[in-house]
């Protein structure tokens, strides 16, 4: 299983990074699931993380690479593009049933475009940023993130998953929206 909150680190960029090696762990949870049922929960998990991921990137990391890299607004741009199609492609695998071939085919793909996503994401934004920031900032702007898994309390306690799972079920739609109200709240 793989264990879906980051602890210890107090670098947004870090703390980000740390989180697409889960979110690809996800992935393969996923994709090698033994049964119906077990890949059920593990795309409910990975859909989870990916909301408050996501929604983290967009309304604490990329605003404010915007402002500080040069050439902000053409990378950023690039990302939000790339993060829109996500969306479209999540919503298309949520339509389908978890055990055909037509899921397993699209999740496949959908990986390899969260992956390279990611890729850029570290090597033409965060590494950038976290060159330009104090470490302060970098702090301070963790805390905004790590309030986003307000909305994912994954496995937090034997006993209680499928009442975890209970709340979290949903469209991707909704976890989104749910990420970003915890995150307004925490940067009030
Ligand atoms: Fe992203
Ligand atoms: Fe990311």
């Amino acid at each position: 299983m793989v264990e879906t909150f980051v602890q210890s680190t107090t670098d947004v960029v870090d703390f980000l990074k740390h989180q697409h090696n889960l979110i690809k762990d996800m992935f393969d949870e996923v994709l090698h699931a033994s049964d119906g049922r077990a890949r059920e929960t593990a795309f409910v998990e990975l859909r989870q993380l990916l909301a408050v991921h996501e929604t983290a990137e967009e309304m604490v990391v990329h605003p404010r690479a915007r402002r500080e890299m040069a050439n902000g607004d053409d990378i950023v741009d690039a990302r939000l593009k790339e993060e829109h199609e996500a969306k479209e492609q999540l919503s298309a695998l949520e339509k389908m049933d978890v055990d055909s071939p037509e899921f397993l085919d699209a999740l496949a793909q959908f990986r390899d475009a969260v992956v390279a996503h990611a890729e850029r994401e570290e090597t033409e934004e965060f590494d950038k940023l976290q060159a330009e920031l104090s470490g302060e900032d970098l702090e301070r702007m963790a805390g905004a993130v790590r309030a986003a898994e307000a909305i994912a309390p994954t496995r937090p306690h034997a006993g209680v998953e499928s009442a975890t799972l209970n709340f979290a079920v949903g469209p991707f739609a909704s976890m989104l929206d749910r990420a970003r109200d915890a995150i307004s709240a925490a940067v009030k």
